[in-house]
């Protein structure tokens, strides 16, 4: 049926549902397959299958999906986590110094913040998202792959998560210059880029599943840039470094705002298939 409908995927997707519906891992799905099922669990299959046919994607079936080698669960809430964005995790960790501090901003399930974390016990993040539900998860994500004790986590608009008034540290010095301890060594974000119009006439399997607040970056898809190009200075050590996600054809658009910002040594990056995918600056 998957393969009709045209999924390049079908007999591993089969696979995946069937053993979920099942309860079966797959060492168990190829030893017992020729034992019989019951009416019951067949009925199950069946609606995990026309949820497959309708475009729902097998990790949102099932509820969880692979990421950095780790794995997370999943909500109405959540994006799907993309292997694309691992790219950015693998740059985190070469810019994070020991016993640095980031904060992941639109964390979504988390799998930014809890990818980093587990490869790096020295390090400590914050991570925020204006989505509670999506917070709940990544709550439940950084438990369940032993981090939760180095990460913070943070509800509100961007930086506005960041500023719970009672534990706000004092400002030192002049200006509005935060405290040191406040202060992050990295910023990351895989913020919602995609233009509104374009979110419109996107496969039904993203349109329709991956939540709207997940997707949509605004009439340009830069909105958030904006906020985040504009506000990120005051938040990072000196020498610190914001790295970005992007779409591919954003590389020169999302530069130019870190430029305009005041960034330094700004460059773009590229992802395994060679397409534009994150924008590196650094605060002087
Ligand atoms: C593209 S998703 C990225 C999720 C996750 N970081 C990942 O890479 O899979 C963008 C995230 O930004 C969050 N978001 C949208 N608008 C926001 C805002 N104004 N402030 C903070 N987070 C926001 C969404 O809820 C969503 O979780």
């Amino acid at each position: 049926m998957l393969a009709a409908n045209g999924a390049g995927t079908a007999t591993l997707d089969a696979k995946l549902l069937v053993g979920h519906a099942l309860g079966f891992d797959a060492l168990q799905l190829a030893t017992r397959e020729s034992e019989f099922v019951s009416t019951l669990l067949a009925s199950s299959v069946s609606e995990l299958m026309q949820r497959r046919l309708t475009g729902e994607s097998v990790a949102r079936i099932i509820g969880h999906k692979e990421f950095y080698g780790l794995e997370f669960a999943l909500n109405e809430a959540t994006l799907e986590p993309r292997p694309d964005t691992e790219l950015l995790v693998d740059l985190a960790l070469k810019a994070l110094p020991t016993g640095g501090r980031f904060v992941d901003l639109g964390t979504g399930s988390g799998c930014i913040p809890i990818s980093i974390l587990a490869n790096r016990p020295d390090a400590s993040g914050v991570a925020s998202d204006i989505n509670p539900r999506a917070l709940e998860m990544a709550g439940r994500n950084a438990e369940r792959n032993g981090v939760s004790g180095r990460l913070n986590l943070r509800q509100g608009d961007w930086f506005g998560a960041l500023l719970p008034p009672p534990s706000f540290p004092p400002h030192k010095g002049e200006g509005d210059d935060r405290a040191e301890e406040s202060r992050f060594d990295l910023i990351l974000s895989n913020p919602p880029y995609i233009s509104s119009e374009v979110v419109e006439t996107l496969a039904p399997e993203v349109k329709d599943f991956d939540p709207r607040l997940a997707l949509d970056g605004g009439p340009d898809g830069l909105g958030p840039y904006r906020i985040i190009a504009a506000e990120a200075g005051a938040w990072l050590k000196p020498g610190g470094k914001v790295l970005v996600e992007i779409g591919y054809d954003q590389g020169a658009a999302v530069s130019n705002l870190f430029a305009a910002a005041g960034f330094s040594r700004i460059s773009v990056e590229k992802d395994l298939a060679g397409l534009d995918r994150v924008v590196s600056a650094h605060h002087i």
